[in-house]
């Protein structure tokens, strides 16, 4: 199963900037934007950015910490699209991304590497398993203090994009995540206290975050 979502992931990452570019015209690259404004994110800190994709997050993200010599890893498990992540790192001849291949639910990484996870466009799509085992692994790898903050869609209201939207939900997440998309601060609160949900300056998408305090022991009663 996960080989074949890598497989459409792969395929999707020739084609994956085109689409997002005709269907938002730039307005995803002022939501990119926004989450790396609201993140906090500055000179010298590490950050990883799950779920890259074509490393619109992580490019931003490593503008915004690259004084102070901060570093940016770029995740993602399709090599497809972190190779369209490497080529964009080379043509623009950033410092300091980091493309690494692994999956969201087993990171990579010793405990507390990182200032701040980031994740645009994506928490929807893991499968329920996926999602569950990787907000423990994103709190693992976060420093004490440290944020994780994920950027959705909110529900389209033209009736045919939310059409597509409803398909997305169905086709790549499952029923629990089509509650986690009604509301993620139950899920999010396991893992992280202090949660921040905000939209989007064009409030077509919405921007949640949750701080690792080490000792917090997640909203279950
Ligand atoms: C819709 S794209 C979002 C890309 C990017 N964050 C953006 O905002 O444009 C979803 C990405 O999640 C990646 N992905 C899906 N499941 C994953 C998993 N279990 N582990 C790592 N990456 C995964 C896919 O390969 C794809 O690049």
């Amino acid at each position: 199963m996960g080989r074949i979502r890598r497989f459409y992931y792969d395929l999707f990452s020739h084609f994956y900037d085109g689409i997002i570019d005709l269907h938002s015209r730039d307005k995803s690259a002022a939501l990119r934007d926004y989450l790396v404004r609201s993140s906090g994110i500055g000179p010298g800190d590490c950050v990883l950015d799950i779920c890259t994709g074509t490393g619109s997050v992580a490019l931003r993200a490593a503008l915004a910490v690259r004084e102070g010599r901060g570093k940016v890893v770029a995740l993602d498990f399709s090599l497809g699209m972190l190779r369209k992540t490497a080529k964009k790192v080379r043509q623009r001849d950033l410092e300091g991304v980091f493309p690494v291949q692994a999956d969201v639910s087993d990171l990579p990484f010793p405990d507390g590497s990182f200032d701040c996870v980031t994740c645009s466009h994506a928490m929807y799509e893991l499968t329920a398993m996926a999602r569950e085992k990787g907000l423990g692994e994103i709190r693992r790898v976060l420093k004490d203090g440290g944020r994780f903050l994920m950027m959705e869609h909110e529900v389209p209201e033209r009736p045919f994009i939310r059409f597509l939207y409803k398909v997305r939900l169905l086709t790549m997440g499952s029923g629990q995540n089509r509650e986690f998309a009604k509301d993620e601060t139950a899920e999010l609160g396991e893992h992280f206290s202090d949660i921040r949900k905000s939209s989007s300056p064009t409030g077509r998408s919405r921007l949640l975050s949750g701080k690792k305090i080490v000792g917090y022991s997640g909203n279950v009663p």
